[in-house]
């Protein structure tokens, strides 16, 4: 589809601080629909200092209405929904689609249902999804059980509107990662870096940067890699089997829930935007991630473990001399560390507890290695 204004979106493309909905021009909403939003995009892009050299940057998502990039795919496939008079709305998800699916079902008066894999849904995404009031199906079983259950359902009854990442609108809001990438940093960078899961996301970026250079707004392409946990890589596997045929991971293993998939549903999309932009799949383990994640956090950035895992993928990358040090590299932080409490808290840290506001200074002190004369 062709932009109705190129123009105007070479100007956006110009300006530093754009959010979604400035990007209409590229979005495939029928004139006169007004969107459904809660204020997305516009995230930002700060450099990471701790790795000490060059041009390395995290696209921090977790800074959307509801903590994760999901509400980009969200806003525009649930305005379309509402164009099209739907009363409600039905996601599987690992939990940041749930969360961001139930808040925007409710923000468009439409009823949510969510099928979530009983036990691995962190806290906080299910948190999310009770208070925006959706109603909840746990499924004994993984993240794959739960999106062939809706898949099933919503083809067969035609009930209510499905809203995981095969439908087509989800992608088209989370393309606009691309662009804004693009605007703010005032050039293309040399490699994206995208924890994948369904695998929805880096097959959206990827065509928010063919786009623009379809339109002639950028001449030439970033190198797209996906990072995959070591328990869930099926995209990792087929990628290194060379065939085009999905290695399926039957039971997906890893802290990083929202990536604990085994059949992404949008596989081949990703394959392809790997191929087509000379990229590569990496798999890294909890224990990088849990790395990662505590590096990332010195640095004042709170992500939850499937975010982290874009940037162990990214650590190690850099050491096998996938990517170079004077290359620009946009690593996609896709989630806000409090959407999973428990994995925070997992982490080593020290805690003290005092009886009296004296012992609590005391303590103070013993800590910082000073005096004071009150204690
Ligand atoms: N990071 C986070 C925080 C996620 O929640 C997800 C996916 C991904 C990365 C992977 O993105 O699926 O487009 O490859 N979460 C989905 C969910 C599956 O149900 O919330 P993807």
């Amino acid at each position: 589809m062709r932009p109705r204004d190129v123009s105007r979106l070479a100007k956006l493309l110009a300006c530093r601080n754009t959010k979604l909905w400035d990007y209409l021009d590229a979005l495939p909403i029928p004139i006169g629909v007004e969107p459904v939003s809660l204020g997305e995009g516009g995230t930002p892009l700060i450099r990471i200092e701790r790795i000490g050299y060059g041009r390395v940057y995290a696209k921090f998502e977790g800074t959307n209405p509801t903590g994760s990039f999901k509400d980009r795919g969200m806003t525009v496939a649930v305005t379309i929904a509402r164009s099209l008079r739907v009363h409600g709305v039905i996601v599987a998800s690992t939990g940041n689609t749930a969360a961001s699916a139930s808040a925007y079902a409710s923000r468009a008066c439409m009823s949510c249902v969510v099928v979530l894999p009983r036990g691995k849904v962190a806290r906080g995404k299910l948190s999310q999804a009770i208070l925006h009031g959706a109603k909840i199906i746990e499924i004994e079983g993984v993240f794959d059980d739960a999106l062939k259950a809706v898949m099933e359902f919503a083809m067969k009854t035609r009930m209510l509107y499905p809203l995981n990442s095969f439908n087509p609108w989800r992608l088209e809001g989370q393309k606009t990662i691309a662009y804004e990438i693009v605007s703010q940093l005032g050039r293309v960078p040399d490699n994206i870096i995208v924890p994948v899961g369904n695998a929805g996301n880096i097959s959206a970026i990827w065509k928010g940067f063919k786009e623009l250079i379809e339109w002639g707004l950028i001449n030439e392409t970033p190198r797209m890699i996906g990072v995959q946990a070591s328990g869930a890589d099926p995209l990792v596997r087929t990628w290194e089997s060379g065939c085009d045929s999905l290695i399926e991971v039957s039971n997906p293993k890893t802290i990083a829930t929202a990536i604990r998939i085994g059949r992404p549903v949008n596989w081949l999309k990703a394959l392809k935007a790997v191929r087509e932009s000379n990229g590569l799949f990496i798999r890294v383990n909890d224990d990088e991630i849990l790395r990662a994640q505590a590096m990332l956090a010195r640095e004042g950035l709170g992500v939850e473990p499937a975010s982290a895992a874009a940037m162990a993928g990214f650590l190690k990358a850099l050491d096998q001399g996938i990517v170079g040090r004077d290359e620009a590299s946009v690593i996609i932080l896709t989630g806000h560390c409090l959407k999973d409490p428990d994995a925070a808290m997992a982490h080593r840290f020290e805690r003290y507890i005092a009886s009296s506001k004296d012992e609590a200074i005391r303590m103070i002190l013993r800590i910082v290695g000073g005096g004071y004369e009150g204690a």
